[in-house]
């Protein structure tokens, strides 16, 4: 085992989002005596009802910002006397990048590079960044992704993740300061914004929407629950190397059209509707322009050197998810303004 990383105050950025909340609530949940202050713009994709389960720990200060603000962040730090930062804020989403890339270079370049200059004032802070797998390009059919891959994104959002890993790489050898970063694989769970692949078909077939599938569905992507990463990540900010970086997976491939299947199935099954009267809302649809063909990371560094391994099958994740997703109309509702309480009743 590594050697245990001892901080008090964290900064968290992003985590009114999906993963970042997941995070929120994980390490909440453990023996954490510090102070965990969260830093979130509330842009589209930042939900505050995401942390209605801790919002009133004593432990967690919730802060309206934006990281393009690099005042603001120099101040939170000396404020709350932090000593860790978890970066997750970011423009996350592919198809938005590929309509408006600039706000991907904004938030997650010259964010990142904000953060990093707020560390290299205050080089006692630890800072950890969360990174995708998507940064090192696309795979054939064949091999895997390793820390060492070479990184060859191929769109904007992944260009603008990439370039920000470059910028903590270059900080950590130049300044000499603490860093650690982990390029991990799609996740999937509860609270994801539907304009992603699994609530987006959740949904659109508890709607009785179309499912669209760009080009052939044959793009295959490696899953992993929200929850694991979060534990990955716990572990990470205190065992977490200096300058190195880690690669979390789900070892779990599919291509989109198995995965839509398998959704599709297991919502059949729990709803008590036909199968095949789903997979007729499937739609093919033009491809998305530059859509990588396959992401397949090998996780064999954390597995080994922090005992990290996925804990939810895929099967049982997605149970989770759709459960969910299935009790949780009110927060679709203020979400997406569709009433989903009423359509699951009067179709199902
Ligand atoms: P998300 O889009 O759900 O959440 C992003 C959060 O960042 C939101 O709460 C948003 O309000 C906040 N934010 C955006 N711009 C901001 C700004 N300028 N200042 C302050 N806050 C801002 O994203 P997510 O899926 O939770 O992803 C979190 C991180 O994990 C991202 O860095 C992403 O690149 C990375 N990642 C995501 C996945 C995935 O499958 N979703 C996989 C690997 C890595
Ligand atoms: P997405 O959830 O956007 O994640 P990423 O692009 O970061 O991997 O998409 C996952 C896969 O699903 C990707 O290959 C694109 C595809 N996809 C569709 O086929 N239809 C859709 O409506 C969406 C949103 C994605």
């Amino acid at each position: 085992m590594q050697q245990l990383r001892k901080f008090k105050n964290l900064l968290v950025t992003g985590g009114a989002g999906f993963i970042g909340s997941a995070f929120i609530r994980t390490l909440l949940k453990q023996d954490f005596s510090g102070t965990c202050v969260n830093l979130d713009a509330l842009t589209y994709a930042g939900n505050l009802q995401n942390l209605t389960e801790i919002q009133d720990d004593s432990r967690y200060i919730f802060e309206k910002g934006d990281i393009r603000n690099q005042a603001l962040l120099e101040h939170l730090c000396q404020e709350h006397a932090i000593d860790t930062i978890i970066h997750f804020a970011a423009e996350s989403h592919v198809d938005r990048s590929i309509h408006g890339p600039r706000n991907f270079v904004e938030t997650n370049v010259i964010g990142t590079f904000n953060l990093l200059e707020t560390v290299r004032l205050n080089p006692h802070i630890h800072f950890h960044h969360v990174s995708t797998d998507e940064v090192y390009g696309s795979l054939g059919n064949e091999g895997t992704f390793i820390e060492t891959s070479p990184y060859r994104p191929n769109s904007p959002y992944s260009a603008s993740k990439a370039a920000s890993d470059h910028f903590v790489r270059a900080y950590a050898k130049t300044y000499n300061l603490s860093t650690c970063l982990s390029n991990c694989s799609n996740n999937y769970g509860p609270y994801q914004f539907p304009e992603k692949l699994i609530p987006l078909v959740i949904l659109n077939s508890l709607q009785g929407k179309q499912i669209p599938v760009y080009g052939k569905g044959i793009n295959v992507r490696d899953w992993l629950f929200v929850d694991d990463h979060a534990e990955a990540l716990v572990q990470l900010i205190h065992y977490g190397k200096k300058g190195e970086t880690y690669n979390i997976g789900g070892e779990t491939e599919l291509t989109n059209i198995d995965l839509i299947h398998q959704i599709l199935s297991h919502i059949a099954r729990m709803i008590g509707k036909d199968e095949n009267e789903l997979k007729n809302l499937i739609h093919y649809v033009k491809d998305r322009p530059g859509h990588d063909l396959r992401y397949a990371i090998d996780c064999n560094k954390i597995k080994n050197e922090l005992k990290w391994s996925p804990r939810h099958s895929f099967s049982e994740g997605l149970r989770k998810t759709i459960t969910w997703y299935l009790n949780n109309t009110e927060w679709l509702h203020a979400l997406t303004g569709e009433n989903y309480q009423e359509w699951l009743s009067v179709n199902y």
